[in-house]
């Protein structure tokens, strides 16, 4: 396989026309709003650090009870409203997260049952934050082959339930919420999923993980105590290698979709860090104001990040249709990818 950093290798001599679509877009977020000052009673933590390091200033959490499958379906919903469809016209649901309701079996599962479908596949995608974007990539590839014909591609996290409440270096970063798109066949007006790329480098997989809770280490008391089973990051780590990477990734996109950054018209970046969104704007030469943000308001919701920007951005009428947007996310694994899409 090319390298990351050979985007040119990639460029394919004759661009295809878009095989798939995104017919709606939609998003839930949990009406409880927690702000920096609130965690500043929970750790050792400032407002001003977690806005300077960040650019998060609150994030949403789930209610008690409310679980991972409700924000899902709330979110899968109001992506099939807006694309004028039915659950019947579902012909597949895909889940992007790491934080299902149950271990087994998936979330997917779940949603499928809370949206009343029937008998269609069901099933998530565990590539963290760039489980969206990985989603998209398998919807566009079942729809391009005609195996499938309307895919939902979900995003949803409810990290704050496997979050150490006592680890600052985690627990002011996350936030709950989900979002989704509907995709269906291109209608051959150059409207669609122009491209996309998706990566993984298992070498980093130790700098984000819940370690505890899988078959490397069954759940065991001495290991809930030493919160195991709760989100450990090596924020430096991933740091470094999230600018590069998303740039590369982004680039291959491009580069595949026949586009210079000059053409984007928007780019709808995982909403990790300001200062990482911030240096691959740089990078890519494509000015931050053209980056659909809302980390402030809702901090990392990891998969659910881009669907949750992308539909706000849709129903606000920043994207119009026809305007290029370039979608790009990197999380643990680490795991990610880019996406060029004509909405
Ligand atoms: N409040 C106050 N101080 C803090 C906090 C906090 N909440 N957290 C850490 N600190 C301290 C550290 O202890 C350290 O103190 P020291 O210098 O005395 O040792 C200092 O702040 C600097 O810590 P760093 O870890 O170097 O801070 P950094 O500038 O790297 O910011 C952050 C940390 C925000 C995590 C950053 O590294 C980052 O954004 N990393 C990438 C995260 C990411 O993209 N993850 C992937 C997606 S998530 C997913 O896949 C589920």
């Amino acid at each position: 396989m090319t390298s990351s950093g050979d985007a040119t290798a990639l460029q394919p001599s004759k661009i295809p026309p878009p095989k798939s679509r995104i017919l709606g877009t939609g998003h839930y977020t949990p009406a409880r709003v927690v702000p920096n000052t609130e965690l500043e009673k929970v750790v050792e933590t400032t407002d001003s650090w977690i806005t300077e390091r960040t650019g998060i200033r609150r994030r949403h959490l789930a209610a008690d009870g409310e679980v991972t499958s409700d924000m899902a379906a709330a979110a899968g919903r109001r992506a099939l409203e807006a694309a004028g469809l039915n659950v019947a016209d579902l012909d597949m649901i895909i889940v992007g997260t790491i934080s299902g309701d149950t271990p087994v079996p998936s979330c997917a599962v779940h949603v499928q049952r809370k949206l009343g479908a029937d008998d269609i596949p069901a099933f998530d995608i565990s590539a963290a934050c760039a489980g969206f974007v990985y989603g998209v990539t398998i919807a566009d590839q079942f729809i391009a082959t005609g195996a499938a014909t309307c895919v939902l591609v979900i995003g949803v996290e409810l990290l704050s339930r496997i979050l150490d409440w006592q680890d600052r270096t985690t627990c002011v970063l996350f936030g709950d919420g989900a979002g989704a798109v509907v995709l269906g066949p291109a209608k051959g007006d150059g409207r669609g999923i122009l491209s996309t790329r998706i990566f993984t480098d298992g070498s980093l997989a130790e700098s984000l993980a819940i370690p505890a809770g899988g078959t490397a280490e069954p759940l065991t008391e001495e290991r809930l105590a030493a919160k195991r089973n709760k989100v450990q990051m090596i924020g430096q780590d991933i740091f470094r290698v999230a600018i590069k990477n998303l740039t590369s990734a982004s680039t291959h996109a491009l580069k595949a979709a026949g586009l210079t950054s000059a053409e984007l018209d928007w780019v709808v970046a995982h909403q990790a860090n300001l200062r990482i969104i911030n240096q691959v704007s740089s990078r890519l030469g494509f000015p931050l104001e053209r980056f659909i943000l809302n980390i402030e308001e809702y901090g990392n919701t990891s998969s659910a990040s881009i669907p949750i920007a992308l539909d706000e951005a849709v129903r606000d009428g920043r994207i119009q249709p026809g305007q290029t947007v370039l979608l790009c996310a990197l999380g643990a694994g680490i795991s990610w990818g880019a996406a060029m899409v004509r909405m």
